[in-house]
């Protein structure tokens, strides 16, 4: 299944709430997407939405590769455009979270490992159409 819309970023919070409520424990979600297309600007709406929480600080884990909320749902937010050899993927810690049943997984630049993504995996593509506009594809895997 692919949904396809373009969003507006005044928009992207109530995009972020309907996903969330799409969205179960133990999912894996993909983000990819140019640098800029608003990986982690949709990331961090979502979060704030699954944990209910509109002012928690969500910031790219670029450098550390993974962040965990150890909150409920338990998430993993991973960012692996850094990501330069399989060992760093085994130091991230990734794997423990990707294979737990009770972790969410959101994970940016996720087509660098894309030979690993688990069943019950969302896709979500986002290309720019224009400054505060966005075309945000989503794709089912089962
Ligand atoms: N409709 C929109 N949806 C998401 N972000 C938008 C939208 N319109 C404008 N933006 C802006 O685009 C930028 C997206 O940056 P963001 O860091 O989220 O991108 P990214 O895809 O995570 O990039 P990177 O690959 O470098 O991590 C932000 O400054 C955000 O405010
Ligand atoms: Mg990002």
């Amino acid at each position: 299944m692919i949904t396809k819309e373009i969003v507006h970023f005044n928009k992207i919070d109530e995009f972020a709430l309907n996903l969330s409520k799409t969205i179960s424990n133990s999912q894996f979600i993909g983000l990819k997407g140019e640098m800029g297309a608003g990986k982690t600007t949709l990331t961090r709406h979502l979060i704030q939405k699954l944990l209910k929480n509109d002012n928690l600080v969500v910031t790219s884990p670029t450098f550390t590769l993974i962040n965990v909320y150890d909150d409920n749902p338990p998430i993993v937010h991973a960012d692996f455009f850094r990501l330069e050899s399989y060992d760093d993927l085994v130091y991230s810690g990734i794997e423990e979270y990707i294979f737990n049943s009770d972790y969410i997984v959101i994970a940016e630049w996720y087509d660098k490992i894309k030979f690993k993504i688990p069943k019950n995996s969302l896709v979500i593509s986002m290309n720019i159409i224009s400054e505060f506009e966005r075309e945000i594809s989503i794709e089912s895997i089962f």
